[in-house]
């Protein structure tokens, strides 16, 4: 992405020509008759839909058959969306391809790693790597950009749809070989190839190109560098699709934005999208959430990280669900103002457009039961009304389109190579969770009235934080080790966490002592790990308990200070939690996995010395959320209760977007309510 903040944002216009937010879904009207269409748009206005996303699962419908074309239909409803005032995220349609290509050509159906084809009869049964399904993919990229680039609905293009939601890894031929030229462009030489792979190990020495494979279903643990060499190839291969449709868009249609939904989510981790975020104009994001006591803090998490990943540039959170998906064992429905609470969570963070998996929900189909805008029951629904009253409210927000997310003083750094490696197999544990360590620290900051932002651990700037928490971060290549040194030497306060800076980019060992990459900056050195069995606890001397991990510290450096100590287990009386304080700033190491309850006792040491206070009333930490926008002119406070009970929020003011008003000298947030005020810069911190 370019410089200007939002120029290629895809921004609904209201009737004065400014901006507003998005609102809207994915739209499949090949599902409905066209008298439902006329409704459809009519309902659409009644909500105050302004975009939605077209023609995802429509190749069948569009391409009927390998030598005939059918746009009339949607020609009608583009034209339809048009002179209702809605605009178009117009899909490329690739995503599931119909049945007579996987007829015609079944070698483009994927292959799992035991060698079992995934048929058709559900979608995304292609091969990211098949060139028989580029090709055929690409051509009908063309035909539709050919045929709507000049329509005046389209406001964004939106390639394939969540790629690699169920095909990031196949181990066909077609992935084989394309893994293969993308070791020798990362290698050049089988030398350098062996090397990385540590090769010596097990006889597993290359002698040819030919003879590298996926990491197949194999007698025992398969080469480890392989297996992340083949997540980060699997990663790239879909990243080459977006880019194969994105050129012809582009040579097609240039003045038109693009952009595909990215999962960023704890059961997605295949896409590292931090490095897709450039390739698009502007990010989106898909999230729904999973039901469980941090359900709300990962909401949260996967927003913030969005923004991250965008630079925090505006985001488009493409798909989210107005009630119950289908997808999970058990499915509730979200209880009274979560709809909008949930969707206003993501505007906090960035978000400058709400959408919904799906406009009307499906009579038949895999996802009949999922949620949508309008429900079976109708329009004459109480989900209705809920619809309804969001695009009020967002309407009501339309003076923050195009503001910028102010930074928080504390930072968590998420990795995907981190996430890959630290949860592979032959560990000291197969019981590392790397998402959910750091949200752990979320929730912990969270429950003590503090914000974060959750940013990519390379090509951040770091400086801009007084506090950087780096949970396993476990692959740490010699210039983020640097970097971190720096950081610290410069005065910033770093935290880090057990099996963090244990292997360089190539998955070996950095040597001498753990954590080797930041053995120094720490001032300590850890000879053995001390993984705990499942159930097994131990105290700490600080009050908290630590589970799955403990190391054996010996502390090396003289301005080393113990936070903590081991009260009970194999480590008692060691150090546990350590904290080096250089002149100005400080690395901390936390041994054990301490939870949120753990993490909530020991945060206020960490963030004191940096000076990070909570900006909240006390009575509000851990129910309500706050996050803050802003413009030249104005800030715009978020407060969110996340809670179940009501919240008072005494000493805060300012011109009510949403919410309620001020009583007294302050706000009074009902169960799962929002307010946005809006400050003067000029009066505001
Ligand atoms: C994904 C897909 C949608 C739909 C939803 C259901 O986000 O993109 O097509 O399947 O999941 O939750
Ligand atoms: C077996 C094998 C060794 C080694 C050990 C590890 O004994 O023979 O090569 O893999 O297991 O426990």
């Amino acid at each position: 992405m370019s410089a200007p903040l939002t120029s290629r944002f895809p921004y609904a216009k209201g009737s004065d020509g400014s901006r507003r937010l998005g609102y809207g879904a994915d739209y499949n009207p090949e599902q409905w008759s066209r008298e439902v269409w006329a409704d459809d748009v009519r309902l659409m206005r009644e909500a105050g839909v302004n975009v939605v996303s077209l023609a995802i699962f429509s190749w069948a419908r569009i391409q009927p058959t390998a030598g005939t074309w059918d746009f009339g239909w949607l020609d009608e409803v583009m034209d339809l969306l048009h002179a209702g005032g809605i605009g178009v995220d117009l899909a490329t349609a690739t995503a599931s391809p119909p049945p007579w290509l996987t007829a015609a050509h079944p070698e483009i159906l994927p292959v799992t790693a035991s060698g079992q084809t995934l048929w058709p009869g559900a979608r995304q049964h292609w091969r990211p790597t098949s060139p028989v399904f580029r090709e055929h993919a690409l051509t009908l990229v063309r035909k539709i950009a050919s045929r709507y680039a000049d329509h005046p609905a389209l406001v964004a293009w939106h390639v394939n749809n969540e790629l690699g939601c169920h095909n990031v890894y196949d181990y066909s031929d077609d992935a084989a070989r394309a893994f293969r030229s993308w070791l020798r462009r990362r290698y050049t030489t089988l030398d350098a190839l062996n090397n990385a792979w540590g090769t010596a190990f097990w006889s597993q020495h290359y002698s040819d190109w030919e003879q590298l494979l996926p990491p197949r279903l194999a007698a025992s643990h398969p080469n480890p560098t392989q297996q992340l060499d083949f997540k980060r190839f699997s990663s790239n291969a879909l990243k080459d699709h977006l880019l194969a449709e994105r050129e012809i868009l582009r040579e097609l249609t240039p003045h038109t934005p693009i952009t595909t939904n990215f999962m960023v989510m704890p059961g997605t981790k295949g896409m590292d999208y931090t490095n897709w975020a450039d390739e698009v104009d502007f990010v989106a994001n898909d999230h729904y959430v999973t039901p469980g006591p941090q359900d709300r803090d990962e909401l949260s998490f996967s927003a913030n990280l969005t923004s991250g990943i965008a630079g925090h540039r505006p985001w488009f959170l493409m798909e989210h669900s107005t009630s119950a998906v289908n997808w999970q064992p058990v499915n509730p429905p979200k209880k009274p103002g979560e709809l909008a609470r949930d969707a206003l969570l993501h505007v906090a963070h960035g978000a400058d457009a709400v959408c919904f998996f799906q406009w009307r929900q499906s009579a038949a189909g895999a996802e009949k039961y999922h949620s949508a805008m309008v429900p079976h029951a109708g329009a004459d629904s109480e989900l209705f009304r809920s619809v309804t009253e969001l695009g009020r409210t967002l309407d009501a927000l339309a003076p923050i389109a195009g503001s910028e997310r102010e930074g928080a003083r504390v930072a968590i750094l998420f990795d995907w190579d981190s996430w890959w490696a630290s949860e592979q197999d032959s560990h000291p544990t197969s019981r590392l969770d790397y998402h959910r360590e750091a949200l752990d620290w979320y929730s912990a900051l969270h429950r003590l009235g503090h914000r974060a932002d959750v940013v990519p651990a390379h090509h951040s700037d770091l400086s801009a934080y007084d506090v950087v928490i780096a949970p396993v971060l476990h692959v740490v290549p010699p210039p983020l080790a640097k970097e971190l040194t720096r950081y610290v030497e410069g005065g910033g306060h770093l935290v880090t966490t057990y099996f963090s800076a244990i292997v360089d980019e190539n998955d070996h060992v950095w040597l001498g002592g753990y954590p080797g990459a930041l053995r120094d900056i720490l001032g300590i050195r850890i000879e053995e790990f001390g993984p705990l069995l499942d159930g097994d606890t131990v105290d700490l001397d600080n009050g908290t308990t630590g589970s799955l991990w403990t190391d054996r510290i010996t502390v090396t450096g003289t301005d080393v200070e113990v936070l903590a100590g081991y009260r009970t287990g194999t480590y008692a009386s060691r150090p546990a939690v350590t904290r080096r304080g250089t002149c100005r700033g400080s690395a901390t190491y936390v041994s054990t996995r301490l939870g949120v309850d753990g993490l909530s006792v020991l945060l206020p040491q960490l963030l004191a010395p940096a000076g990070v206070v909570s900006e909240l009333p006390h009575d509000a930490h851990g129910s309500v959320e706050h996050a803050v926008r802003r413009d030249a002119e104005h800030r715009y406070l978020f407060l969110i209760n996340r809670s179940d009970e009501q919240v008072a929020l005494p000493g805060l003011t300012g011109d009510v977007l949403v919410g309620p008003r001020p009583e007294g000298d302050g706000l009074v947030l009902a169960p799962r309510q929002a307010a946005v005020l809006r400050q003067s810069r000029q009066s505001a911190p």
